[in-house]
C-alpha cells in the first residue's frame, strides 16, 4: 500500500497542544507525508486513495527519548533495598556500588545476553509511541564491552520499528582497574576507546558523567576536545547531585544539550542559552533517588532555553521503561504545564539528539513516523499513569503496533 489518507483524527504536529488542527487528514505517499490540514480541504488528487478512519484520535509525532542507558545487563533492586534503608545514591557508589556494579554484570554478558536484556526494555517504550530513542554506553568501561554495548544499540535498530542514537558515554565512572588514575582512564577514553568506535560507525555523540563521584571539569573537557577533534556532538551528565559548572563547559563545546541540571545555576542558563543548548530534564531519576533540589525551571523558561523529558531508563538512578510517565512526572515533580512536557518528548527532545530534522515534528516532506492516541484531551498524556493510550503506532506510513 503506498498510498493512504488517514482521516477523522486531530493532529498536534509539533507537540504543542496551543498549535492544532482539528477534523484532519494526512496523505501519506510512499512512507512521506504528502499533505496536511483541514479534512474538508483535502486536494481533488488524493480523494481517490484508500482511507484508514483513526476514530477521532488525537495524533502527535512519535516520542523521543532523548538519554537512556537501556542496554546493560542485571539489575540493581538489591541497592534499591540499601536505599531504602538509609544509605545515600553516592554512598553506595562510593563503597564500590552502583555504577560499578552493573559494569560487572555487563563485562560478564554476551552480545546475545544484552541483546534480550535490552530488548524487554524496548518493547514498552515503543508499546507507547517512541519512534527514536538514545542509547548510551557506559557500563563496560573497556574497549570491547563499550564496543559491545554500542553494537546491541545498533542491533535494535535493526531488530525494531526505531531510530537509534547511540552516545558513547566511556567517562561514565572509573573502573576498577583504573582506580586512583582518574587520568589515566581518561588517557584511554580520549586516545583508544573513542577513536576506534568512532571509527567502527558506533558513535553518534559523546557524554561525560561531570560529578564529583563522576569526572572533574578538566577531565570532561579533555573528552571534548576527542569528541571535537573527531567531528562529534557532544552532551554531558551535569549539575546532577552537585553544582560542578559542567554546563557552562558544555555550552562551550556547544554541547546538544546538558542533563539531569538540579545544581544548575544561573550562568549555566546563560551559556546553554548562548549555546542553543537544550535542557534535558529526568523526573525519573529525581523521583526514584529521591532529591529534593528541583532543577531551576523559573531560570529556564526566562532564558527560553528548550526543555527536554527522557527517561534515563538505566538501574541505578530510573528503571523506567514508560516515557509517558515520566510526563506525568515532569508535570508533578518539577511543576512543567502539558504543553512543556509535551514538546519536552517530541520536538526538543529531537533537537536534545541533533535530530531536529528527522524526528519531532510531522510536517509535509516528512517520514509518515507518528502515534493515534485514545484520549478526548492531550492532557490525558501526561495525566494517565501506567495506562497504555496508544491505539495506532506509524512508522514511514505503515502500522508496527
Ligand atoms: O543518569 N548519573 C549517572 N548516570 C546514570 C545513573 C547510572 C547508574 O546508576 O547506573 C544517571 O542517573
Ligand atoms: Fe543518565
Amino acid at each position: 500500500m503506498n498510498d493512504l489518507v488517514w482521516h477523522h483524527l486531530h493532529l498536534c504536529p509539533r507537540g504543542n497542544p496551543d498549535e492544532v488542527i482539528r477534523d484532519c487528514a494526512l496523505a501519506v505517499h510512499d512512507g512521506k507525508l504528502v499533505w496536511l490540514g483541514p479534512a474538508q480541504a483535502l486536494p481533488v488528487q488524493y480523494a481517490a486513495w484508500p482511507r484508514e478512519d483513526l476514530g477521532g484520535a488525537w495524533v502527535t509525532p512519535s516520542l523521543v527519548d532523548c538519554h537512556t542507558h537501556l542496554v546493560y545487563a542485571g539489575q540493581r533492586a538489591d541497592e534499591f533495598a540499601l536505599r531504602l534503608a538509609g544509605a545515600s545514591y553516592e554512598e553506595i557508589a562510593r563503597r564500590g556500588g552502583g555504577i560499578v556494579s552493573t559494569v560487572r554484570a555487563t563485562r560478564a554478558a554476551d552480545e546475545e545476553t544484552l541483546l534480550r536484556a535490552s530488548a524487554a526494555r524496548l518493547e514498552p517504550l515503543l508499546a507507547e509511541g517512541v519512534g527514536a530513542i538514545e542509547i548510551k554506553s557506559g557500563y563496560g568501561l573497556e574497549l570491547a564491552s563499550e564496543r559491545r554495548m554500542l553494537r546491541v544499540a545498533r542491533e535494535l535498530a535493526r531488530r525494531y520499528p526505531v531510530s537509534v542514537y547511540t552516545t558513547f558515554l566511556g567517562a561514565h565512572a572509573l573502573p576498577p582497574e583504573f582506580a586512583g588514575r582518574a587520568d589515566a582512564y581518561i588517557d584511554e577514553v580520549c586516545e583508544r576507546m573513542l577513536p576506534a568506535l568512532a571509527d567502527e560507525g558506533l558513535v553518534d555523540a559523546v557524554d561525560v558523567f561531570c560529578e564529583r563521584i563522576g569526572f572533574t571539569l578538566a577531565q570532561s573537557e579533555r573528552v571534548f576536545e576527542a569528541a571535537a577533534r573527531r567531528n562529534l556532538p557532544v552532551k554531558m551528565h551535569a549539575e546532577q547531585l552537585s553544582l560542578m559548572g559542567g554546563s557552562a563547559l558544555a555550552a562551550r563545546y556547544r554541547a546538544l544539550s546538558t542533563d539531569h541540571l538540579e545544581f544548575l545555576d544561573e550562568a549555566g542558563v546563560a551559556a546553554m542559552k548562548e549555546a542553543g543548548t537544550v535542557a534535558v530534564l529526568l523526573p525519573g531519576a529525581f523521583y526514584f533517588i529521591r532529591e529534593t533540589q528541583l532543577p531551576p525551571i523559573e531560570l529556564l523558561r526566562r532564558y527560553e532555553v528548550p526543555i527536554a523529558i527522557a527517561t534515563d531508563s538505566n538501574p541505578g538512578t530510573s528503571p523506567a521503561t514508560s516515557l509517558l510517565a515520566m510526563l506525568n512526572l515532569g508535570c508533578t515533580l518539577f511543576r512543567l504545564t502539558v504543553p512543556e512536557v509535551l514538546q519536552g518528548v517530541t520536538t526538543h527532545a529531537a533537537r536534545a539528539l541533533g535530530q531536529s530534522a528527522r524526528h519531532g515534528v510531522l510536517e509535509v516532506g516528512r517520514e509518515a513516523d507518528f502515534v493515534a492516541w485514545s484520549v478526548d484531551t492531550l492532557a490525558e498524556l501526561a495525566y494517565w499513569i501506567g495506562r497504555p493510550l496508544a491505539a495506532r503506532v506509524v512508522r514511514a506510513g505503515v502500522t508496527v503496533h
